[in-house]
């Protein structure tokens, strides 16, 4: 590899999941040392990651799982809880962190990566979308490099690439509809259904995230807050084939797409080898069989969470960390049978209509997200 960061080891938050699994496979082929490795609940699964990517440092909630790693993989290093994985993200050992933690629980360990100065692959965008402000400031301040991971996100930073801000018209933020795409009544649609997801294979959160098109929305906080374009400037289209990734259009009426086949381990690399686009395990796309790509408008009855993400950065302070933290409650309750799919949105839209307060600290944020986690629960 000939990034910037050649030499140093590789700290992959959450690695047992979707994103991290994906990471690993990309930095054996790379030839990238592990430095750092931490799962929650998937103990057997990070062991045999541990036989075969040799890492420094594995990290586990706590003593009991860090109990049994140590019996699995005898002679390996094992720490457990929430300082020891602040610590993976920031040794010194560390060039590069993909976050692939989901949900709230990444924001503590990106942060440390942050302020360490190392290169942060964001695939765990719910952080940026509770404190994207604090986070961007953050990696000003500390010399880190954001390089997004999500495919979306990878896509408009290409698209950018030796442009400016003040350029461009508007983002174009891609997104597949999900499997509800053509269902026009959403009342009675069931968890199995709503974790089929159409063209890409993700962790449960991400997948339910993207039936209720609420990933779409945290993706549009997330591409406000990386690329520092206001929200009227970033729209979304439909495109149910996800080979383009998404767009930027130029104030010329020229536009930039990034096209891939839907396997993360291409924006995965290119977080990890940017600037440079070296070989990887993806083939491009065979244009003479695809037989079309199509873009429309989302559905913003059907699907409110678009609308959602919008009210939110425009009341701005905690209103996007609360509705985050709103929606993991919800799609908790939702993957557990206790609310419908449709009681996610109404969830959601109880919990953005209150008063959320500032976020200009990370106090602030948390307070918000502990609250709104709150709220959220009582009004299931
Ligand atoms: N999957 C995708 O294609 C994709 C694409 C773009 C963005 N993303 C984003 O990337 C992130 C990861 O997604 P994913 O699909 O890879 O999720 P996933 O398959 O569910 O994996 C999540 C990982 O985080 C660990 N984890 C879960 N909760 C944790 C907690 N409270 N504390 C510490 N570790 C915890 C899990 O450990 P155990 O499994 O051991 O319990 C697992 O290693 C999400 O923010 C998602 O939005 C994913």
């Amino acid at each position: 590899v000939s990034a910037p960061w050649q030499g140093r080891a590789l700290t992959v938050l959450g690695a047992t999941g979707s994103i991290g699994t994906s990471t690993l496979d990309v930095a054996a082929r790379l030839g990238i040392p592990v430095h750092g490795l931490s799962a929650r609940s998937r103990i057997d699964e990070l062991a045999a990651q541990c036989r075969e990517h040799r890492p420094a440092v594995a990290v586990v909630p706590d003593a009991a799982a860090a109990a049994r790693l140590r019996a699995l993989v005898p002679g390996q290093r094992v720490e457990h809880g929430p300082e020891a994985l602040d610590a993976i993200a920031a040794d010194p050992a560390v060039g590069a962190v993909i976050t692939a933690i989901v949900g709230a629980a990444g924001l503590a360990p990106t942060l440390a990566a942050v302020r360490a100065g190392k290169r942060v692959g964001i695939a765990n965008k719910e952080p940026l979308v509770m404190a994207g402000a604090l986070i961007m400031a953050e990696a000003a301040r500390c010399g880190a490099a954001i390089l997004p991971v999500d495919s979306e996100h990878s896509a408009i930073f290409q698209c950018l690439e030796g442009h400016r801000g003040h350029e461009v018209a508007e983002l174009l933020l891609t997104a597949s509809g999900g499997p509800f795409r053509t269902v026009m009544d959403l009342s009675a649609v069931t968890r199995e259904q709503a974790l089929k997801h159409p063209t890409w294979t993700m962790g449960p959160k991400i997948t339910i995230d993207s039936a209720s098109l609420m990933n779409k929305a945290l993706e549009v906080v997330e591409a406000r807050w990386l690329f520092g374009i206001g929200p009227e400037r970033i729209r979304v289209l439909v495109h149910p084939q996800s080979v383009v990734h998404s767009m930027v259009a130029y104030r010329d009426g020229s536009v930039m797409a990034q096209l891939g086949r839907p396997d993360m381990r291409t924006p995965i690399q290119y977080a990890l080898t940017f600037p440079e686009h070296t070989a990887g395990p993806v083939a491009a796309p065979d244009f003479a069989t695809l037989a079309a790509l199509t873009f429309e408008e989302p559905d913003r009855r059907r699907f409110p969470s678009i609308d959602f993400a919008y009210a939110a950065l425009r009341t701005g302070g905690a209103a996007p960390a609360a509705l985050n933290a709103a929606n993991e409650v919800a799609v908790q309750a939702f993957l557990d049978r206790r609310i419908p799919f449709t009681g996610i949105f109404r969830v959601l839209e109880r919990v953005l209509a209150l008063d959320h307060g500032p976020a200009d600290d990370l106090g602030q944020v948390v307070a918000a997200d502990q609250r709104a986690r709150i709220l959220a629960a009582e009004g299931l």
